[in-house]
Formats: structure tokens, sequence, C-alpha cells
């Protein structure tokens, strides 16, 4: 019912859309490749999802915590799904705009990069809006492992090693379990992150309620692979577990120079049991591996390996650390990356068995030819960027702004406040925020001020 009333306002909401709207083309061509019947929405997190992470904060994704609210004993989970603030990033997404909280996922859309775009994650058929259907709990940061590319907020170890600060100190405790109660029955999955989920002690507690109130209920953990015990293999079989498995590198030294801590011989051996667990209990098994500029020559072989297993690829997004990410790469080393790996003689795609293995290879091309493509070009744009930047007198942008003010003695004026700016970059920058002014009566505003007024309203600008 809800539904059949949205689509009736969006299809009339069409004819008005705001030019912050994201085109109907590129809704139209995401919505293509989506698996979900349910299209109404561009995304379902923020009508489906509740993620709460290592400080308390909770969001409706992990793209959003910007935009976050704050869990502490004296509110409740319903208290937090019902705020003013999920209800504006919830109109963000009818609208189309995602401009308040999601900009992450519509810059992904608008580069044509739909496998990034992680709202996927969240497409359910059906949503009941009174309630979350997902639940992602990153509860502690405690942690065996020091990863080069993660940081103190996720590892206990990197916290206390690297960082040299005292414990995080976490807001949830047994009440938080006792919070989650109502919410389990009705919940379509439960996401485990970290830290390392296998050693945060709070959740053996929040999977003890899960068997014993919705066993069925699907659990996916994201784990480091490094920890098998007796204890978690028993609760491996008391649940409907799935599991996201991080490995770095496909090779001993690889693995071990990123993964820090983290034994490769071991984690291989624990791979085998998890893929014999999920084989045989028909869970899914994910291999993770973030692209790295210390990996990246690993990742036709993480899919060669993947496919012979029969299990899924995922790679994800370091964004940050730049030093260690491929997107701040200069352009030219990015166009050799994309030439090696997209030229690496995969078998044919016709020729592919199994479902996995045939997504697996689509993942991998839609890394190669969208996602590194991407960021050649961005790479390119800013080393422009950088020589017009270099290249830029006073006298070029002097002559830009005589395009748009025509009036001598207008031009005269500015120039006289060009005078009382000590630096190129300041006096450069000054004519650079007129002519890039929208206002429409800029020439009247100009003719207002005297030379003294319009060096303070600059200098005033500066400091905001
Ligand atoms: C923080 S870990 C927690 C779960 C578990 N410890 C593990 O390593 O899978 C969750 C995922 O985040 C990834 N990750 C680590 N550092 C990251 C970063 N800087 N940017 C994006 N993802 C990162 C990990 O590789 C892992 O797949
Ligand atoms: S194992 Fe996971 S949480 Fe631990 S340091 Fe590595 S990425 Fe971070």
């Amino acid at each position: 019912m809800l539904f059949s009333l949205r689509r009736l306002i969006r299809g009339k909401k069409k004819e008005y859309r705001t030019n912050e709207s994201i085109t109907e083309d590129i809704i139209s061509a995401y919505n293509e490749t989506r698996v979900v019947k349910n299209k109404d929405l561009l995304c379902h997190a923020p009508f489906s999802n509740l993620y709460f992470n290592t400080e308390g904060d909770v969001a409706v994704c992990w793209k959003t915590f910007h935009v976050a609210e704050k869990y502490d004993e004296s509110k409740s989970i319903m208290d937090i799904w019902q705020s003013e603030n999920f209800k504006k990033i919830r109109q963000n997404v009818e609208d189309e705009t995602l401009n308040y909280s999601c900009q992450a996922c519509r810059k992904h859309l608008e580069e044509g990069n739909f496998v990034n775009v992680l709202s996927k994650a969240y497409d359910l058929e059906e949503i009941n809006e009174d309630m979350p259907s997902i639940i992602e709990l990153e509860l502690s940061n405690r942690c065996n492992l020091a990863c080069v590319m993660c940081n103190g907020h996720l590892s206990s170890t990197i916290r206390r090693d690297r960082e040299g600060l005292s414990p995080l100190q976490s807001p949830y405790g047994d009440k938080f379990v006792e919070d989650l109660r109502p919410f389990l029955p009705h919940l379509k999955e439960i996401r485990f992150n970290g830290g390392e989920p296998f050693l945060i002690k709070i959740y053996y507690k929040i999977w003890d309620l899960i068997f014993e109130l919705n066993p069925q209920l699907k659990i996916v953990i994201a784990t480091n692979g490094t920890v098998l015990n007796d204890k978690i293999k028993s609760y491996l079989s008391k649940g409907n577990f799935h599991i996201n498995l991080s490995i770095d590198g496909i090779h001993a030294d690889t693995y071990e120079n990123i993964r820090v801590r983290g034994e490769f011989d071991k984690v291989m051996e624990n791979f085998k049991y998890f893929h014999e667990y999920c084989a045989t209990h028909k869970r899914t098994l994910c291999i993770m591996v973030n692209p790295m500029r210390n990996n990246w020559q690993e990742m036709p072989e993480f899919i060669e390996f993947c496919n012979q297993h029969d299990v899924h690829i995922w790679f994800n997004t370091i964004e940050k650390p730049a030093h260690l990410a491929l997107w701040s790469l200069p352009s030219k080393d990015l166009q050799q990356i994309y030439q090696q790996l997209s030229d690496y003689p995969f078998e044919s795609y016709r020729l592919l068995k199994t479902a996995i293995q045939k997504y697996n290879i689509r993942t991998y091309k839609n890394f190669v030819n969208q996602q590194i493509k991407t960021w050649c070009s961005e790479a390119l744009k800013r080393e422009e960027n950088k020589i017009i930047e270099a290249n830029k007198t006073i006298e070029t942008v002097l002559d830009i702004l005589k395009e748009k003010i025509q009036k001598e003695s207008l031009v005269k004026k500015i120039e006289d406040t060009i005078s009382l700016l000590d630096t190129k970059s300041l006096q450069i920058n000054f004519v650079e925020s007129i002519i890039q002014s929208n206002d429409q009566d800029i020439e009247a505003k100009i003719e207002q001020l005297t030379v003294s007024e319009m060096y303070q309203l600059f200098l005033n600008h500066l400091s905001k």
C-alpha cells in the first residue's frame, strides 16, 4: 500500500524534478543493473537498515556517518529509527537528490559505476518501515591484527601500538543486547563487523539471543579468518552464518605485509574450514579484497582462486589512507595498471560453468573498466588543473574578468584593490572570486563599494 502510494507521488514529482535530482537516465540505467524487483526507491537502506559503529554512532549505512545519531543507554533503538534526522535521510532518497547524506552513492551513480553503489547491498523486495529489516553491528574494535590500511577505530591493536591511545570506551552493554530483543524476530539479516567479530564478547550474547528468538536469521560475519576454535565452530553449527573473509594477498609475503600479525598459512587452513562449512550448509562465502598499491598485481590471481573454489569475490574501495590507495596515483601509473589488468587472459566467459564464476569475472571487469578508468580520468583532471594553476598569472585572470565586467571604472577599482594584496595567489584568488560569483547585480555592488571596503570584504570572505 505504502509503496503504490509512493509510486503515485513519485510519478507526479517527475514533472517537477528539481535540478538537484539525479537524472532519469541515470536512474533507469542503474535500475537495469539491480537484481531486486522493487525499484521504487533508489536506495532501501534508510528504510531498512541501522548501522551501529564502535563509538556509538548510528547511521543507515557506513557511508552516512557524517549525519549519524548517537546511541547511549538513555535512548532506545526505536528513538533512533524514528528520529527527525533519519526522516530527513529518507526524504533525500525519496526526492532522488541524495544530497543530504548520500553523496558517496550519488558520485558513483553519476560516474556510471553501478557495481560500487553501496545502496545495492540493501536492496530488499519487501520493506517494513516500522522497524529495521537489517542491522549492522560494529560494536567493538577488539582485533588481533594491525592491517596497514586500517585504523584504531576498527582495531584495538592499532589503537594501542600504532596510535598510542587508550582503549575505546564502548557504550554497548547488556542493555543494548536487551534492546535488540524486540527487533530480532523481525529481521531478515544481521551483519557483524568489527574489530574481529570472533573476538568480540558481546557478539556471543547476541548470537545466543538469535538462536533463541530467530534461529533461521541470516547472520553475516566479516572476519579476518585468523581465529577459529571449538567454541566458534560450535556457534557456527547452531546458526545460519554466512562468511565474508578478508584476505589482501594471495601470496604469503603480500598478505603478511598488509595484514600485519596475520599468518598466511593459518588463514588458508581456516579458509578450508569455512569453505567446507559454507558448501555443506549452502551458505555464502565471499573473499573480501582491498586493491591497493601493494597488491593490485594479484587481483587476477584472486579471481582465479575464487573461481577455482567457486566462492564470491568482492573488491572494497580504499579511499583512505591515500598513500596506499590506487585512486591517488598519477594517471600514467593508473593507465599502466589498467593495461596490465585488462590484458590478463582469463578463460572465455562462455566456458565458465557456475553463476559465481561469471559474477566474479563481471566484478573484476567492472573494477578494471569502471573503477580504474574513472580514477585514471580523475587523475588526468587533477594533473591538468595543476598545470593551469602553475601557469596562471594575474594578467590572464584579469583578461577573463574583463569579459564579465566591461565598465572600465569598475575594472580600475578592482585593479586598485589587487594592489593592496601582497601575494600573487591572493590577487588571483580575489579576481577569481568575482569571476565565479553568481550574483546578477555584481556590477552594481562593486559600484557602491570603495576600494578599501572591497579589500575588507575579501579578507572577511577568506577568514570564513
Ligand atoms: C574493518 S574490517 C572488520 C572485520 C574483520 N576484522 C576483517 O578484517 O574482515 C571490515 C572490512 O573493512 C576493510 N577495510 C580495512 N581498512 C579499510 C579502509 N581503510 N578502507 C576500506 N575498507 C577497509 C577490511 O579489509 C574488511 O574487509
Ligand atoms: S583485521 Fe580487520 S579490523 Fe583488524 S586491523 Fe585488519 S582490517 Fe582492521
